[in-house]
Protein backbone atom coordinates (compact mmCIF):
# COMPACT_ATOMS: atom_id res chain seq x y z
CA UNK A 1 0.00 0.00 0.00
CA UNK A 2 0.99 3.79 -0.50
CA UNK A 3 0.81 6.61 1.51
CA UNK A 4 0.62 9.95 0.24
CA UNK A 5 0.95 13.30 2.49
CA UNK A 6 0.26 16.51 1.11
CA UNK A 7 0.65 20.53 2.49
CA UNK A 8 1.18 23.48 0.27
CA UNK A 9 4.44 23.93 0.22
CA UNK A 10 5.97 20.28 0.67
CA UNK A 11 8.63 21.76 3.64
CA UNK A 12 6.76 21.95 6.61
CA UNK A 13 3.94 19.54 7.56
CA UNK A 14 3.82 16.67 4.42
CA UNK A 15 7.81 15.90 4.79
CA UNK A 16 7.52 15.57 8.28
CA UNK A 17 4.06 13.39 8.61
CA UNK A 18 6.08 11.18 5.80
CA UNK A 19 9.01 10.65 8.43
CA UNK A 20 6.97 9.85 11.14
CA UNK A 21 4.89 7.79 9.40
CA UNK A 22 7.97 5.67 8.05
CA UNK A 23 9.15 5.73 11.64
CA UNK A 24 6.25 4.62 13.68
CA UNK A 25 5.81 1.60 10.53
CA UNK A 26 9.93 0.84 11.05
CA UNK A 27 8.96 -3.29 10.47
CA UNK A 28 5.41 -3.13 9.11
CA UNK A 29 6.72 -4.10 5.20
CA UNK A 30 4.45 -3.34 2.07
CA UNK A 31 3.59 0.11 3.30
CA UNK A 32 4.90 2.65 1.55
CA UNK A 33 5.43 6.72 2.15
CA UNK A 34 6.06 9.96 -0.04
CA UNK A 35 5.08 13.68 0.58
CA UNK A 36 4.34 16.28 -1.96
CA UNK A 37 2.97 20.30 -2.00
CA UNK A 38 0.13 21.35 -4.43
CA UNK A 39 2.11 24.40 -4.77
CA UNK A 40 5.60 25.22 -6.84
CA UNK A 41 7.20 26.84 -4.32
CA UNK A 42 9.67 24.98 -3.38
CA UNK A 43 10.60 22.17 -5.47
CA UNK A 44 14.03 20.70 -5.12
CA UNK A 45 14.29 21.86 -1.47
CA UNK A 46 15.07 20.28 1.51
CA UNK A 47 13.17 20.74 4.51
CA UNK A 48 12.41 23.96 6.39
CA UNK A 49 15.23 24.62 9.19
CA UNK A 50 12.60 24.93 11.52
CA UNK A 51 10.68 21.34 10.72
CA UNK A 52 14.35 19.42 10.76
CA UNK A 53 15.23 20.94 14.13
CA UNK A 54 11.75 20.63 15.92
CA UNK A 55 11.63 16.60 14.33
CA UNK A 56 15.06 16.09 15.83
CA UNK A 57 14.39 17.14 19.01
CA UNK A 58 11.41 15.07 19.10
CA UNK A 59 13.26 12.17 18.05
CA UNK A 60 12.17 11.40 14.40
CA UNK A 61 14.90 11.61 11.66
CA UNK A 62 13.66 13.51 8.76
CA UNK A 63 15.03 13.78 5.11
CA UNK A 64 12.97 15.04 1.79
CA UNK A 65 13.62 17.09 -1.13
CA UNK A 66 10.51 19.16 -2.32
CA UNK A 67 8.56 17.96 -5.27
CA UNK A 68 5.40 19.16 -6.82
CA UNK A 69 1.78 16.88 -6.60
CA UNK A 70 0.77 15.82 -9.98
CA UNK A 71 -1.77 14.08 -11.48
CA UNK A 72 -0.35 10.39 -11.67
CA UNK A 73 -0.09 10.53 -8.13
CA UNK A 74 -3.49 10.26 -7.48
CA UNK A 75 -3.56 6.90 -9.41
CA UNK A 76 -0.29 5.60 -7.87
CA UNK A 77 -0.99 6.40 -3.83
CA UNK A 78 -4.08 4.52 -2.16
CA UNK A 79 -4.45 6.47 0.31
CA UNK A 80 -3.85 10.58 -0.31
CA UNK A 81 -3.82 13.05 2.89
CA UNK A 82 -4.33 16.90 3.05
CA UNK A 83 -3.16 18.14 5.59
CA UNK A 84 -6.00 21.36 5.33
CA UNK A 85 -9.02 21.82 3.34
CA UNK A 86 -6.84 24.34 0.71
CA UNK A 87 -4.66 21.27 -0.08
CA UNK A 88 -7.64 19.33 -0.27
CA UNK A 89 -9.08 21.47 -2.90
CA UNK A 90 -5.64 21.68 -4.45
CA UNK A 91 -5.37 17.59 -4.55
CA UNK A 92 -9.25 17.74 -5.74
CA UNK A 93 -8.40 20.21 -9.13
CA UNK A 94 -6.38 17.26 -10.28
CA UNK A 95 -9.07 14.66 -9.71
CA UNK A 96 -10.75 13.80 -13.08
CA UNK A 97 -12.47 10.03 -11.54
CA UNK A 98 -14.37 9.36 -8.62
CA UNK A 99 -11.97 5.99 -7.70
CA UNK A 100 -9.31 8.83 -7.56
CA UNK A 101 -11.17 11.02 -5.37
CA UNK A 102 -12.27 8.24 -2.76
CA UNK A 103 -8.43 8.08 -2.02
CA UNK A 104 -8.83 11.45 -0.42
CA UNK A 105 -8.80 12.07 2.69
CA UNK A 106 -8.10 15.20 5.72
CA UNK A 107 -5.16 14.12 7.82
CA UNK A 108 -7.20 14.51 11.14
CA UNK A 109 -10.18 12.40 10.25
CA UNK A 110 -8.10 9.95 11.99
CA UNK A 111 -6.76 12.40 15.39
CA UNK A 112 -8.61 10.92 18.05
CA UNK A 113 -8.49 15.05 19.12
CA UNK A 114 -9.78 15.91 15.47
CA UNK A 115 -11.29 16.36 12.99
CA UNK A 116 -9.93 20.06 12.19
CA UNK A 117 -7.13 21.14 9.98
CA UNK A 118 -3.31 20.46 10.07
CA UNK A 119 -1.95 24.27 11.01
CA UNK A 120 -0.08 25.73 8.32
CA UNK A 121 3.55 26.62 11.03
CA UNK A 122 4.98 29.02 8.34
CA UNK A 123 4.62 32.11 9.73
CA UNK A 124 4.30 30.77 13.25
CA UNK A 125 7.21 29.83 15.95
CA UNK A 126 8.26 27.29 17.70
CA UNK A 127 5.22 26.71 19.57
CA UNK A 128 3.40 26.18 16.52
CA UNK A 129 5.89 23.58 14.64
CA UNK A 130 5.25 21.09 18.31
CA UNK A 131 2.05 21.26 17.76
CA UNK A 132 1.97 20.11 14.14
CA UNK A 133 4.49 17.54 15.51
CA UNK A 134 1.86 16.45 18.15
CA UNK A 135 -1.02 16.88 15.62
CA UNK A 136 0.62 14.76 12.81
CA UNK A 137 1.93 12.24 15.34
CA UNK A 138 -1.36 11.31 17.32
CA UNK A 139 -3.69 10.88 13.50
CA UNK A 140 -0.58 9.23 11.85
CA UNK A 141 -1.55 6.79 15.27
CA UNK A 142 -4.81 6.81 14.39
CA UNK A 143 -4.38 6.03 11.37
CA UNK A 144 -2.16 2.71 11.94
CA UNK A 145 -4.89 1.88 14.25
CA UNK A 146 -7.23 1.88 12.23
CA UNK A 147 -6.00 1.37 8.71
CA UNK A 148 -2.65 -0.72 8.79
CA UNK A 149 -3.00 -2.66 12.20
CA UNK A 150 -4.99 -6.12 11.22
CA UNK A 151 -7.53 -6.09 12.85
CA UNK A 152 -8.32 -9.02 15.78
CA UNK A 153 -10.53 -11.81 14.65
CA UNK A 154 -13.81 -11.48 16.59
CA UNK A 155 -14.87 -14.21 18.52
P1 LIG B 1 3.87 23.51 4.33
O1 LIG B 1 4.17 25.00 4.87
O2 LIG B 1 2.73 23.64 3.36
O3 LIG B 1 3.48 22.79 5.57
O4 LIG B 1 5.15 23.01 3.70
C1 LIG B 1 4.39 26.07 3.99
C2 LIG B 1 5.61 26.21 3.38
C3 LIG B 1 5.84 27.29 2.54
C4 LIG B 1 4.84 28.20 2.32
C5 LIG B 1 3.60 28.05 2.93
C6 LIG B 1 3.38 26.98 3.76
N1 LIG B 1 5.09 29.31 1.47
O5 LIG B 1 4.19 30.16 1.34
O6 LIG B 1 6.17 29.40 0.87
Amino acid sequence: MKVLFVCLGNICRSPLAEALFAQKMKNNTGWQAASCGTSNYHIGEPPDSRTVRNASRNGTPIQHLGRQLTETDLDTYDWIFAMDRSNMQGILRLAHTAGQRAKIHLMREFDPEGPGEVPDPYYGGDREFQEVYDILSRSIDGFIDRAVTPSEPKT
